[in-house]
């Protein structure tokens, strides 16, 4: 049986997070030719990157509909579309290395309810597995019940396809090695956290300040850097899912893991219990 894989590729990595809308091409180039060469088969999420983080930022998108509103109006279609852009740069890529990417905009998927998914057909995703694609969907802004509408990131999209379908794997793709203790931009005696047991209370393992790394970068980031993945790695593990946050940055090191090896990384463990329950449930649905 074929490994099933949910990978995110961050918006550090497939955008330069400091200048607006600058695709690096050359980076998604190689890891499109890793996937290709491991013959990836599962989901892809694209982050926003500076696509997506600036403009939000600047119409205040994650505060939802303000008073000022029609000016929000206006830069939700603009960060719509450059997501959108953005997914379809990297979709372009795939085919150029021969992969079936198609892409699902959350935009026109998802319903949310403060900030959190309460309508999506996953079923879109499984059936376009089935047919031997690979769904690329990515962080979007969506319509929100409370709110008129909210950022849904791609991390939260991950936490989601994992809440409801069993992967034998997820892959955070970013620019840094893993989770440090401290943050390792700005402080050289950090060290990498190889393992973490899904239980883990963030709090213990990393001072929290730290997490947040870089302040000016920090500052364009609406949804939280490595605190807000971490804590998704943890929600999607407790699915049942280990977890895997490495360095799209570092040559061959997404290649390695989607081909089984040991890479340098940091791996979060699944609650095994649910692992069991979740492979009984699909075994059922199947
Ligand atoms: C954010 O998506 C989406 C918008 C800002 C519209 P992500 O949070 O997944 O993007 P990255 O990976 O952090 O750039």
């Amino acid at each position: 049986v074929k490994i099933l894989f949910l990978v995110k590729l961050g918006g550090s990595v497939i955008t330069d997070k400091t200048r607006t809308c600058a695709f690096k091409r050359e980076v998604v180039d190689r890891l499109a030719s890793e996937l290709s060469y491991a013959n990836m088969k599962g989901v892809l999420v694209t982050g926003a990157g500076s696509f997506g983080h600036i403009l939000a930022k600047k119409y205040k998108l994650n505060e939802g509909l303000t008073t000022c509103n029609l000016e929000q109006v206006y830069g939700l279609a603009r960060v719509q579309r450059d997501v959108r852009l953005l997914n379809l740069k990297v979709c372009n890529v795939l085919l150029k290395h021969n992969l079936s990417p198609v892409s699902l905009p959350p935009s026109a998927m998802v319903r949310c309810n403060k900030g959190k998914i309460t309508s999506l057909d996953l079923t879109i995703f499984k059936d376009y597995l089935d047919l031997g694609t690979i769904p690329v969907t990515f962080g979007d802004v969506v319509l929100d019940a409370a709110r008129g509408f909210c950022i849904c990131s791609g991390d939260l999209m991950m936490e989601e396809i994992s809440r409801v379908f069993k992967f034998d794997c997820a892959i955070f793709v970013t620019d840094v090695d893993g989770v440090f203790d401290a943050d390792p931009k700005v402080c050289r005696s950090a060290k990498l956290i190889e393992e973490i047991e899904v239980d883990t209370k963030i709090e213990n393992l990393v001072r929290e300040e730290n997490l947040f790394g870089d302040k000016k970068k920090a500052r364009n980031d609406v949804t939280g850097k490595m605190f807000g993945k971490l804590k998704s790695a943890l929600k999607i593990a407790s699915y049942g899912t280990d977890v895997y946050i490495i360095n799209g940055l570092v040559d061959g090191r997404l290649k390695a893991l989607l081909c089984g090896k040991k890479v340098v990384c940091t791996k979060i463990k699944a609650k095994v219990k649910e692992r069991g329950k979740r492979e009984k449930e699909v075994e059922k649905i199947t």
